[in-house]
């Protein structure tokens, strides 16, 4: 897959890994489309980044996701790169914590309904590119779950599968179906957690490699020790996770 002169839409571009990959393609020559919903981040993004293009857009609001696409449409006639970054992450004890439900359904609208919806919208114009890509974040609680981090993990790991069907039924078309699955990455979503991370810049470094070689499956850092331990035992890859996040949240409290 080509790495310039491309059009992206990155969802949840204001900040963290999405901010990351936005700058990237932006060094790389591409035309950079970010969104969010909150129109300060999405300000003080552009302010950093003045080439950055900007859209307020919710991905769980139906409505605001198709008024960004009929945007789009319009001021740019063209769509070949969707990165499906936007995402929230939640800690709480789904048996205990009162509003877990909650918190969980929040999870399910915008990490997996969210993705769905933007993916969908913007089929017809990736399909219409000569070259095109759609790039998922997962992550690889996708295959290695985590206590704490139940529905989360469930719906990355709903976005793997989601990933690998969407790939099957684009076979033959101009489309390419990447997924991204990072570890812990030193952003705001997970500033609580305190383990060893690794820099968002180094997971759209990742991305941008993935993508000029064509590897659909791109783990970051230390995902790939654990992606390895998961395919050798999943038991023992659960209990290397079970560990490192019980540590994290052992730091935090003391
Ligand atoms: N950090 C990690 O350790 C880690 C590890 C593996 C995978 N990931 C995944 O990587 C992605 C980015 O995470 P991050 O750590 O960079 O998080 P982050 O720093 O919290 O950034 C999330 C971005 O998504 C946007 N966003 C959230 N909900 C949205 C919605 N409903 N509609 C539109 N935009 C929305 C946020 O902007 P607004 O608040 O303005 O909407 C923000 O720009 C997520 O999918 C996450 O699950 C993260």
């Amino acid at each position: 897959m080509k790495i310039n002169s491309n059009t992206v839409l990155i969802t949840g571009g204001s900040s963290g890994i999405g901010l990351a990959i936005a700058k990237a393609f932006l060094n790389l020559n591409n035309q950079v489309i970010i969104c969010g919903r909150n129109q300060q981040k999405l300000a003080q993004a552009s302010q950093t980044y003045p080439q950055l293009h900007t859209f307020l857009c919710d991905i769980t609001q139906p409505d605001q996701v198709s008024e960004m696409f009929t945007a789009i449409k319009s001021q740019f006639g063209e769509l070949n790169v969707l990165v499906n970054n936007a995402g929230i992450i939640k800690f709480y004890d789904f048996i205990h914590d009162e509003d877990a439900l909650n918190s969980g359904e929040q999870e399910i609208a915008t990490n997996l309904l969210g993705t769905l919806r933007v993916t969908k919208s913007a089929l017809p114009l990736l399909l219409n590119s000569k070259e095109s890509a759609i790039v998922t974040l997962s992550s690889i609680v996708a295959l290695v779950p985590s206590a704490n981090m139940g529905i989360y993990a469930a719906t990355k790991a709903a976005l793997h599968s989601f990933s690998r069907s969407l790939r099957q039924q684009l076979e033959q078309t101009t489309v390419k179906v990447f997924e991204v699955m990072p570890p812990f990455v030193d952003t705001e979503a997970i500033e609580q957690i305190k383990a060893d991370k690794v820099s968002p810049a180094e997971v759209a470094e990742a991305l941008i490699k993935g993508l000029r070689t064509n590897n659909y499956e791109i783990r970051v850092g230390p995902a790939k020790a654990l992606y390895f331990a998961h395919r050798l035992s999943p038991a023992k890859a659960e209990n290397i996770l079970k560990q490192l996040v019980s540590k994290a949240f052992k730091v935090q409290m003391t």
